[in-house]
């Protein structure tokens, strides 16, 4: 199945829309998984094998100005300067776009702004498509419902679908082949203590995609095989932690489930690792800390850096003086 026959399931006809004559502006934050989501059922629709639960990133995120383009081209712009043409992430957003467009009547007009620290491994992927659905929606007047553009903003990367929300989001794996039971939606519990504190190890672009690397995961790894438990268990002890405010319940079982992730990774072959050695020490400081009685844990996504876990903000600014510390 095809992502165009997602958009017209979701949309129906796409000629009943005419683009708003005004420029139309939407923001998305991006987000932090405490349960992964690693690997997909289906890749054209970025269908996961597993649910996922993640906490939006209050003011780290994308805003997004659209408008009809003044010349017969698209234009892209990210954070002031034009996208080139040639990028990947030029292509990227094009097919996206291209999707709502089917007939080419007119070119698109992109103004990106994001406040998420580039190459620091934050997904800027998911707010930038969760925050463009929001746009598209106001672009053409479709009014959708939040959970619809929770699918349309996973049709450009798999985690955007839960940037459509601030706080803790879950998003369903679902199972049906066209995904239309596979959307995220919010958790009711606030935590504004919880802070997700950035250490940054390595700001070189990362070896291998999230998108190869978990393919390569599921078709080689024998230790993926039992993943899908892992995630159904960790799911339940995480949403019970975030219920009772039990922080080191939480701690341990995101950091517990970023371990098992990557150790799936480095049970692949050929092996994905996203460790370096500054990561390895970083996690040590981090588990010496503990040792010492701060309470701190540690998630890691496809990428070397850290994230850190903690609700008592000057007593881990004084263990990791050099973290960038973003409020959940
Ligand atoms: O949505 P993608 O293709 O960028 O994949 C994201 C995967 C992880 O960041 C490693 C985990 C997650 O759930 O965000």
């Amino acid at each position: 199945m095809k992502k165009s026959h997602i958009v017209e399931k979701l949309l129906g006809d796409l000629s009943r829309y005419t683009p708003s004559n005004k420029a139309v502006t939407a923001y998305a934050p991006t987000n932090i998984a405490l349960v992964k989501y690693w690997g997909k059922r289906n890749q054209e629709l970025n269908l996961p094998m597993t649910s996922s639960l993640s906490v939006s990133l209050t003011d780290k995120g994308a805003t997004t100005t659209l408008s009809v383009s003044a010349i017969a081209q698209d234009v892209f712009v990210l954070n002031g300067k034009p996208v080139p043409t040639t990028s990947v992430f030029y292509q990227r957003l094009l097919c996206y776009l291209d999707l709502f467009r089917p007939f080419k009547t007119f070119y698109f007009n992109v103004d990106i702004v994001s406040t998420v620290p580039i190459a620091a491994g934050l997904a800027s992927s998911a707010c930038g498509f969760a925050a463009m659905a929001l746009a598209l929606d106001k672009f053409f007047s479709w009014q959708l419902s939040s959970q619809q553009l929770s699918m349309l903003a996973r049709l450009g990367s798999g985690s955007a679908c839960r940037s459509i929300w601030p706080g803790f989001v879950e998003w369903h794996a679902g199972e049906r082949e066209d995904g239309m039971d596979s959307y995220a939606e919010p958790l009711s519990v606030q935590w504004p203590e919880l802070c997700i504190g950035l250490m940054i190890v390595s700001d070189k672009e990362k070896t291998i995609g999230s998108r190869e690397a978990m393919q390569r995961t599921i078709e080689t790894s024998e230790l993926y095989k039992s993943w899908p438990q892992k995630v159904a268990h960790d799911l339940v002890i995480l949403k019970k932690a975030i219920q009772e405010k039990d922080f080191d319940l939480l701690g341990k079982t995101a950091e517990s489930n970023a371990l098992a992730m990557h150790a799936t990774m480095l049970s692949a072959w050929p092996p994905v690792s996203y460790y370096l050695p500054e990561t390895i020490s970083a996690m040590h400081r981090v588990w010496q800390a503990r040792a010492e009685g701060v309470p701190v844990y540690f998630t890691q996504d496809a990428g070397p850096n850290l994230k850190l876990l903690f609700v008592d903000k000057d007593r881990a600014r004084r263990y990791f003086p050099e973290i960038a510390v973003m409020q959940a």
